[in-house]
């Protein structure tokens, strides 16, 4: 088929896109996390080619986007306070809330599972694309399973060209990873992943937060987790990528005791002097940790090149959105990190 390219800004774009939607087709949206690839998550037949178009596991639920915590109650029921405050405080943007799903959402969508999860995105096109199609509309981010994520039309064009209906181009994502995942079908809410909202201003809203063992350690892919996606191997290039951690001075000096031909180097801006010799791949500064996050999966991609044979990751510390870019990181490592300091 041939893929139709739509710029989000065209008057036109959103009521294409809806009807696609609405005809069970799939389209590519941009959201401020990451592009997503949508079709109709009531339509079991339309959501089940989303998982033959990115190779999914069928037991990895997808993400229902919605206009506004209006419609929170449509798909979903036993709705605690807590749900309500965490739409005020953080909808429409990257936050995602798992709740027990309503008969109306098919189990293709949620994996099986009998909760479902529901965002309200912070993007004008993709949330017109809701309303105007009248569905939820079910969707992974737009990269073949396992590859890191879209962050441009370009890399959905890449990994999808030809097999969807269409891509709505609405320019480079903001924010660059995934939303964060909190679950409140327990009685205390959890951390599924850490994404744009960081987990203090999750807390300062929750009061409490219990934080997954799938966020912090690897999980073996036959345990039973809360959040299937989080065991699966992810945002991984196809050579083997360690986090190198330390100060700059301690990092780069394991590295270039390390470093062989055909390796690469990711790093922030501010240290690129430092590798100079060591193909060096900036994904944004450390002084603004949000152009790390915009940069991450981008950069990710550019290193997916069998003719590497390692990547030296640097990684940033800290809460908020590096705790996410932390987390991606350390997936795409294998949790495989080194610390310099003790290495010297
Ligand atoms: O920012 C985002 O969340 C992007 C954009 C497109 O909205 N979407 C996204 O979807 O990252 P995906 O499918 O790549 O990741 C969704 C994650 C998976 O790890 C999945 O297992 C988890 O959410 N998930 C979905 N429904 C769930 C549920 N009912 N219970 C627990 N985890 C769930
Ligand atoms: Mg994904």
């Amino acid at each position: 088929m041939q893929t139709r390219y739509l710029p989000a800004q065209h008057p036109d774009t959103a009521a294409i896109a809806a009807k696609i939607i609405k005809n069970g087709g799939l389209v590519a949206i941009p959201t401020e996390t990451v592009y997503g690839l949508g079709a109709n998550g009531l339509d079991e037949a339309a959501v089940a080619k989303i998982f033959e178009a990115k190779g999914r596991p069928q037991d990895n639920p997808l993400i229902l986007h919605i206009s506004g915590p209006e419609q929170i109650e449509l798909f979903c029921h036993h709705i605690p306070q807590k749900a309500y405050d965490l739409a005020e405080a953080f909808w429409p943007g990257p936050l995602t809330i798992v709740l027990p799903a309503k008969e109306c959402v098919p189990k293709r969508t949620t994996g099986g599972l009998s909760t479902v999860a529901v965002r309200c995105p912070d993007h004008d096109a993709a949330r017109e694309i809701i309303r105007l199609s009248g569905v939820p509309i079910a969707a992974p981010s737009a990269n073949i399973s396992g590859k890191p994520s879209t962050t441009t039309a370009q890399h959905v064009l890449h990994d999808h060209d030809g097999k969807i209906d269409a891509i709505v181009d609405g320019g480079p994502c903001r924010v660059g990873v995934e939303s964060t995942i909190v679950d409140l079908t327990e009685e205390r809410p959890r951390l599924l992943r850490p994404g744009g909202i960081g987990p203090e201003a999750l807390k300062a809203v929750l009061g409490d937060l219990i934080v997954d063992k799938a966020v912090t350690s690897q999980v073996d892919k036959d345990e039973v987790v809360k959040a299937p996606g989080m065991k699966y191997r992810h945002y991984a290039p196809q050579e083997p990528v360690v986090i190198v951690s330390g100060s700059r001075e301690q990092a780069a000096a394991y590295i270039h005791r390390h470093f062989e031909p055909g390796d690469r180097v990711l790093c922030f801006e501010e240290e690129l002097p430092l590798y100079q010799d060591c193909a060096p791949l900036s994904y944004g500064q450390e002084a603004d940790v949000s152009t790390l996050s915009a940069g991450l999966f981008a950069a990710l991609r550019e290193l997916d090149d069998p003719t590497i044979h390692q990547v030296y990751a640097r990684c940033p510390v800290g809460g908020g959105i590096a705790y996410a870019v932390q987390n991606r990181l350390k997936k795409a490592a294998a949790f495989h990190i080194v610390d310099a300091e003790e290495e010297l």
